[in-house]
């Protein structure tokens, strides 16, 4: 008799889920302290001594927080005037009437104590008078960008050499639409969450070459399948991407997006943000924009064309950004995806109007399947507990000790080449509710 799965939690040390906790969390609020100090000198120049005062209350919050975790204290109801603060309350009201104290660090479900950091971040810097408008990563998400500029120039060529060639064919679009997909799915490899924030660049400059070399770690791929699905009834197909990390992954899910409308795969892509700065390097709607807005002024001819051309999808809103709160709260919650129903039903009511969601990443992918440890056997759609609002998929390279729908030699074989295969960012599956 199996047992039912339960959250992952810090709490057995050793693990990886523990070691994020001890270290890998510590070292990010580290850097953003680092960036605040930079900012001390700024503040007082410009503001007085009022500036830098008010930096330095942050940087002791900050600091604050970072001992919090390691020491393992309580998290604390939030006191701030963010739409959302009243849903994170009523999370810590819920955790302390059923276990009867207050949720810790290390005790709680993994996934409510990992969101509630970035949160809280953001709940320090909304206070201050001068920060409250700071994005504490922005400068590490566009060093990640200019960093992958070869590899994005490099795709840009592969999209416009696809362009002009025959697709009439339907196996030829499928292999393509599988390049793309697969070059999206890849580009989940770049985060900065997962390396502390070292790491975040596309160092590869041929990203469509490499895929045959990547093609061993694809443990579970249902591209075919999604193919199928967006071949059927073409007239009206709205796409959903639920964005994960700004930078290389950002281009790449640009680039899928206008692979589907141009092949009429897609006659709308709807893109979502974060609300906020989240797992250091996730996509905040100033991301997204600042990232077109950097390629219309690279000095080469082909990016400068596609960001024009992105910038008219925007315009005539073949391209969808979803920027306001009202609907875009939902993501930075600490909420496993199966609750979107009763709390943003609004959300959930525009992606029943979907033709195929299209879920990025890591953290995404952990609320897709509630961050339980079910077995790995387990069915994609089971994990799911019954969210799903439109036919949906999720593109993710492995980066949390959990993953479903994979066989017993699925699992053997990555096993035997990598004990670390669930944590690494290495392995990755493609898997659909189709
Ligand atoms: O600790 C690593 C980690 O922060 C995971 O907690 C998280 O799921 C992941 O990195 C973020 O990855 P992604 O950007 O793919 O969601
Ligand atoms: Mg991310």
């Amino acid at each position: 008799q199996q047992q039912q799965p339960v959250p992952l939690s810090a709490s057995e040390p050793g693990n990886f889920v523990y070691d994020t906790m001890k270290d890998r969390v510590p070292r990010i609020l580290t850097k953003c302290i680092d960036v605040c100090h930079k900012k001390v000198y700024i503040l007082h120049k410009d503001f007085g001594e009022e500036g830098r005062l008010d930096c330095q209350s942050v940087i002791g919050q900050l600091s604050q927080l970072r001992t919090e975790i390691m020491t393992n204290k309580p998290l604390t109801v939030l006191d701030d005037k963010l739409a959302d603060c009243y849903i994170w309350n009523n999370r810590f009201n819920e955790y302390v009437s059923i276990h009867k104290s207050s949720p810790s660090w290390f005790d709680a479900p993994w996934l409510y104590a990992e969101c509630f950091c970035y949160r809280k971040i953001m709940s320090i810097l909304s206070k201050s008078k001068y920060l409250q408008n700071f994005d504490v990563f922005s400068d590490q998400k566009k060093l990640a960008l200019t960093q992958s500029l070869p590899a994005v120039k490099n795709l840009t060529e592969f999209l416009n050499e696809v362009s002009h060639g025959n697709l009439s064919d339907s196996e030829m679009l499928k292999l393509r639409f599988q390049d793309f997909l697969h070059i999206s799915l890849w580009g989940n490899k770049c985060d900065l969450s997962l390396s502390g924030g070292e790491e975040n660049s596309q160092n590869n400059k041929e990203p469509h070459k490499n895929l045959t070399v990547l093609e061993p770690f694809l443990l579970h791929d249902s591209t075919n399948r999604i193919f199928a699905h967006l071949q059927e009834n073409t007239s009206k197909a709205v796409v959903d991407i639920i964005l994960d990390n700004s930078g290389f992954e950002l281009f790449t899910d640009l680039v899928f997006a206008e692979f589907l409308l141009a092949y009429k795969l897609a006659t709308q892509v709807r893109f979502h943000p974060k609300t906020m700065p989240w797992f250091v390097s996730d996509v905040t709607p100033n991301d997204f924009r600042e990232t077109i807005n950097f390629l219309l002024h690279d000095e080469s001819d082909i990016l400068r064309n596609l960001a024009s051309k992105w910038k008219q999808r925007l315009e005539d809103k073949s391209f969808l950004l979803f920027s306001e709160e009202s609907i875009t709260y939902f993501w930075t919650l600490p909420d496993p995806f199966c609750f979107m129903k009763t709390v943003s039903p609004t959300l959930h009511n525009i992606l029943e109007n979907s033709k195929l969601l299209i879920f990025k990443g890591d953290l995404n992918y952990r609320k897709l399947v509630s961050d339980w440890n079910w077995p790995h056997d387990t069915s994609f759609c089971k994990a799911l507990r019954g969210f799903s609002p439109a036919p949906l998929c999720s593109l993710r390279t492995l980066k949390a000790p959990l993953v479903v729908g994979l066989t017993d030699e699925d699992v053997q074989s990555a096993v035997k080449k990598n004990c670390d295969w669930m944590v690494t960012g290495k392995y990755a599956v493609v898997q659909s509710s189709m």
